[in-house]
């Protein structure tokens, strides 16, 4: 009879345990929006909290007012704004369930810290999805997100010199449909095939539906073999990087370098290179092509663990050289002047 008690004790407690980490879990995240991004991706029921973090516009000037007011949740740019800089970056935050929430941001301050020292001034743009769905929703929910982010970037391509586009996870994924239309593009750990996320992800990190999947699969083997086969307008270049041992990073990237349990077929027509990760070769600041690299990581969050090892903004920079044009220049002229001093003391000593 007492064991009975016990039990009953013990379940009570238990429930009481789940209870009380789930409200932990909703206070913690509701600021983020992270249980609401999730409930929207499913019932696709827009809510306007969310869709104003849809774009956070970020001018070096920060009096600019090239975008009009109210315009965070539709983009409209203004096309008569005259200070604009030379570059513009366009950031796709990841899933939500990556880093604890609707990041608004992603990126910032890593931009900040390349630009650190230059006189290269820069525009952002960030984006987060509110629907947590590769940004395929458009922000009517019609499912013309590809179509929408894509003039987007064609837009802003004719209004600044550079464009670069950095995402991570399904933020990745986009960078990867739309870099044919950037100058740089950088993924970390893109979503290749959204089908071949494990079952958890698909639950918590990035709902997207079959039909849907087959929009990033196809949009991602055109874009990739666009850039590769030098289709293009324009120079431009992608950079891939997957974490090797992370087995959700190794299905995405079987899907195009081959291999793997299903010993897929290698996709040649959209690979330039595919190299270890190795921040002096060559290739790491070209400016066409499709490139992928891999670190030996085991974590899907590889820009994170690069951050905090203090290898994230020496390699986002050695991507950035070739395209660079007040970036370079003014290093190089520092350089220079620094050598000219240099030659100066050494003359004079
Ligand atoms: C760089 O990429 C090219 C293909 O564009 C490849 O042939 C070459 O081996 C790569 N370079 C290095 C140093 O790995």
């Amino acid at each position: 009879m007492l064991q009975w008690k016990w039990l009953l004790f013990l379940i009570i407690l238990v429930v009481v345990l789940i209870f009380l980490t789930i409200y932990l879990l909703i206070k913690r995240h509701r600021g983020h929006g992270y249980f609401l991004s999730k409930f929207s991706a499913f019932t696709r029921i827009r809510f306007s909290g969310l869709e104003k973090r849809r774009q956070t516009y970020c001018p070096a000037n920060n009096k600019c007012q090239c975008h009009l007011k109210g315009s965070a949740a539709h983009i409209e740019p203004n096309l008569l704004c005259t200070h604009r800089s030379p570059t513009l970056y366009m950031s796709f935050a990841g899933a939500a369930m990556v880093v604890g929430g609707v990041r608004t941001t992603e990126w910032r301050g890593s931009m900040r810290e390349i630009h650190r020292d230059t006189n290269d001034e820069f525009d952002a743009l960030f984006f987060t999805d509110p629907a947590q769905c590769f940004y395929l929703q458009d922000p009517d929910y019609q499912w013309e997100g590809l179509t929408y982010y894509r003039n987007l970037i064609k837009l802003y391509g004719t209004l600044y010199q550079r464009v670069i586009l950095i995402g991570a996870s399904l933020g990745g994924s986009m960078v990867c449909m739309c870099a044919d239309l950037a100058t740089v593009s950088i993924a970390f750990n893109p979503i290749l095939d959204p089908v071949l996320l494990g079952l958890h992800w698909r639950i918590m990190g990035a709902f997207c539906p079959a039909r849907q999947a087959e929009v990033v699969r196809n949009q991602v083997h055109n874009t990739m073999e666009k850039i590769n086969t030098n289709k293009n307008d324009h120079n431009c270049v992608l950079h891939i990087h997957w974490s090797q041992l992370s087995k959700a990073d190794q299905r995405q990237a079987h899907g195009v370098i081959g291999g793997g349990k299903h010993s897929k077929p290698i996709q040649t027509e959209c690979l330039t290179s595919v190299l270890d990760f190795d921040i002096d070769n060559a290739n790491m600041s070209t400016s066409s092509g499709v490139h992928i690299w891999f670190h030996r990581s085991k974590e899907h969050i590889l820009a994170m663990q690069l951050k905090r090892t203090n290898q994230l903004i020496p390699m986002l920079k050695r991507h950035l050289t070739a395209t660079s044009i007040g970036l370079n220049t003014i290093s190089h002229i520092l350089d220079e002047k620094q050598r000219q001093d240099l030659v100066i003391i050494n003359i004079s000593l």
